[in-house]
């Protein structure tokens, strides 16, 4: 007796969709391996190559023959090293206990969703919003709530804007300062006062760190650092930005014991530990020298100050300016409707296929007339892609 295959993709799968960054930088590769000279500003990563005592404390570990499982959540050396790092950086003060080691940071963001959201729990998230939170809020069968922020006051937000989405179901409010994509960075004042509002109702204060190295104009804070927030705040952290090392999949939280508890638990049953010779260059990463990051800094104030003034100067554009992280979210809303284009993903894709530069469309971070534009990126490549941009948008309008 035959027996039936049943072929269909389980329902959960169905609640997410393919991060669409990724099938930006797809696209792009397929056009760049049919040989053609395409620009890239889709990438959220840096393009610095990672600093060499990190490859090099990496190299050691494969020599040492540091190659064998470690504990499902990491290293205590890691651990440790995480803490104090994020001691000294922000003024905190984790235990190991409470210190789990991911894969990157999505895996932290990933896990920590699986492990607190039932489905029909609320997760306040602020538009724009990193494309991944979406995905993983909807995966755990959580309900997203978007709390529209404006582009006229830089994309920023307030507690006030927050306070009339919390329901009795709301489980977790979601920052991420500064943001992917717009480079808002929310005033430390109403970082306290968001804290404030979800303690006060027992509602998780999720903190996105990814990119809080990367400040143009204010120094790094971490809402953790406030005395009793550790019970309510969760922080993601990740060292793929800060230290150029997004292959290598380092990522952490700095969670309540029994929550990096039930993510130990998820970890062992699912990646178990994030790879032995990787954790090894992020102690390095972590203990030894940080010039590097503030190398990094300067040079994409250098890009950021640019490449606004770029688009500025673009007929129809409008950009606000980034106060941290590396993208500008420029409004290019004057290029939809009558040119004949509907939406900011046909806008991309026309953009690739015609001018030959890569972007985001903004459908995927929850707006309808912006674009993301990555400048992780050689001031060379910003002024060939920016050079195209403006051309194709100039005959359009
Ligand atoms: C806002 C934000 N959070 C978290 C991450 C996760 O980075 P990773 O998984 O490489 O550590 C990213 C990566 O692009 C990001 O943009």
């Amino acid at each position: 007796m035959q027996l039936e295959v049943k072929q269909e993709i389980a329902q959960r799968i169905s609640n997410i969709s393919v991060s669409s960054t990724m099938k930006v930088a797809a696209d792009a590769d397929r056009l760049r391996r049919e040989g053609v000279d395409v620009v890239d500003f889709g990438a959220g990563e840096p393009d610095f190559p990672t600093p060499d005592n990190i490859k090099q404390a990496a190299v050691r570990a494969l020599e040492q023959n540091f190659t064998k499982y470690t504990p499902a959540a990491g290293t205590m050396e890691l651990k440790q090293a995480v803490v104090e790092r994020h001691a000294k950086d922000f003024g905190t003060s984790y235990k190991t206990s409470e210190c789990v080691i991911s894969v990157g940071g999505k895996h932290v963001i990933f896990n920590l969703m699986q492990a607190l959201i039932d489905p029909g729990d609320e997760v306040i998230i602020p538009v724009p919003y990193w494309v991944t939170y979406k995905d993983v809020v909807n995966y755990a069968g959580g309900k997203c709530v978007f709390v529209d922020t404006d582009e006229a006051s830089g994309f920023t937000l307030t507690a006030a804007m927050i306070e009339p989405w919390l329901t009795s179901r709301t489980k977790m409010v979601l920052i991420n300062s500064p943001s992917n994509p717009s480079g808002a960075v929310l005033d430390n004042a109403e970082f306290e006062k968001i804290y404030r509002l979800t303690n006060d109702r027992g509602i998780f204060l999720m903190t996105d760190e990814c990119y809080c190295h990367f400040l143009y104009d204010s120094k790094p804070f971490s809402i953790a650092a406030l005395p009793g927030a550790k019970e309510t705040v969760l922080v993601a952290g990740s060292l793929s930005k800060t230290y150029a090392m997004t292959g290598w999949r380092i990522g952490f939280g700095l969670i309540p014991e029994p929550i990096a508890g039930a993510v130990l638990k998820l970890q062992s049953h699912s990646t178990s530990n994030p790879t032995s010779i990787a954790q090894k260059g992020a102690v390095e990463a972590l203990r030894g020298p940080q010039e590097s990051v503030q190398t990094m800094l300067a040079e994409y104030r250098t890009r950021r100050d640019f490449v606004v003034q770029r688009l500025r100067q673009i007929p129809g554009v409008t950009c606000a300016e980034p106060r941290g992280a590396f993208y500008a979210y420029p409004n290019i809303g004057a290029a939809l409707g009558s040119t004949g284009i509907a939406n900011t993903l046909q806008f991309s894709e026309r953009l690739l296929e015609k001018a030959h530069v890569a972007v985001v469309p903004g459908e995927a971070f929850g707006t309808d007339k912006h674009v993301r534009i990555s400048y992780a990126t050689s001031m060379h490549e910003l002024e060939r892609g920016l050079d195209r941009l403006h051309r194709f948008i100039a005959d359009l309008v």
